[in-house]
């Protein structure tokens, strides 16, 4: 990798979602070779969008990666929903059984020590991201926020050698030997955001606002923080509500991908979000109503 200039420095983006695209656009914008593997595009040989809203607007195109492409690619990044991470995976199984580096950019909990644990001889890293974009017609997306990224090994403390590289593409972004922690305090953020924002079908900064949201936001960070003390989970000193409305307020405009999903009858992340944090709270005995009342509403609608 020393050798290898960056034009010469490839990856894969596997799903091409809303933060996918502006994933493969921060990478391909410093000169790497991004391709996109996406099944719904897969007999089309270049996958096109439009970001607006944010200084990456512009139109871009990408490969759509062919075998080989996948086999010779530095990383793949996972960015597809939390429900389908597995799936996709055993999807590129060929390939990661030959020992690749994946980095799972998904919202939610439970999945990363699986794909480890499945797929031994691949490198697993879990990325966490504050961005925060949304497909506001077929083919645009509109950035609304950057945010931070913070990417860490799930079973294995040293970097990889593609990391000054990423760390030079993604803005705000920062390697963390305690995963763990950055993707408790992610996993904190969706549990009360996207919950709330698609049962009261509003965007992130009305839970702010209206005051009767606002309760319910306090109420679920206290619940939270309860199952992580209980669970021993390293933390700042900082409030979860306070980090939460840090993001609400970083990201007033934008839809969760929650309400997205809900909006377009998608399946939900809910049992990778709140459905992870219920099941660690029943772990320690603690009591989490209003997280348990959102995840049996969105199990409801999933049924
Ligand atoms: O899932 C989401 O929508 C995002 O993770 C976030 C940061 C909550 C912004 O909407």
């Amino acid at each position: 990798m020393d050798s290898k200039n960056k034009s010469s420095i490839s990856c894969c983006i596997l799903g091409a979602g809303a933060i996918g695209m502006i994933f493969a656009v921060y990478l391909k914008r410093i000169g790497m070779k991004v391709y996109v593997i996406h099944h719904r595009n897969m007999p089309r040989t270049v996958f096109e969008v439009q970001l607006r809203d944010s200084d990456l607007s512009g139109d871009y195109s990408f490969e759509i990666a062919a075998p080989e492409n996948i086999m010779g690619t530095d990383f793949i990044v996972a960015t597809t929903k939390a429900t389908e991470v597995l799936n996709a995976l055993e999807g590129m199984q060929d390939v990661l059984k030959n020992g690749s580096d994946v980095v799972i950019l998904s919202n939610g909990m439970g999945f990363h020590e699986k794909a480890q644990e499945i797929y031994g001889s691949a490198r697993i890293f879990a990325a966490t991201t504050t961005e925060a974009a949304h497909i506001s017609q077929p083919g645009i997306i509109s950035h609304s926020a950057t945010g931070r990224t913070v990417i860490g090994g799930i079973s294995h403390k040293k970097s990889p050698n593609w990391l000054p590289i990423w760390l030079n593409a993604i803005p705000h972004s920062s390697w963390t030997q305690d995963i763990k922690a950055a993707l408790w305090e992610k996993l904190a953020i969706n549990c009360v955001i996207n919950p709330l924002t698609a049962s009261y079908k509003c965007r992130n900064g009305e839970l702010i606002e209206n005051p009767m949201l606002k309760e319910l936001v306090k109420e679920l960070c206290l619940e939270i923080e309860m199952v992580r003390d209980a669970a021993n989970i390293p933390h700042t000193k900082e409030p979860i509500f306070d980090i939460v409305s840090q993001v609400i307020f970083d990201t007033t405009t934008n839809f969760s991908s929650m309400f997205q999903d809900v909006e377009a009858g998608r399946s939900t992340e809910i049992e990778s979000i709140t459905g992870y944090l219920v099941r660690v709270a029943s772990q320690f005995k603690i009591e989490v109503p209003l997280n348990k009342k959102l995840l049996e509403k969105f199990r409801e609608h999933c049924s």
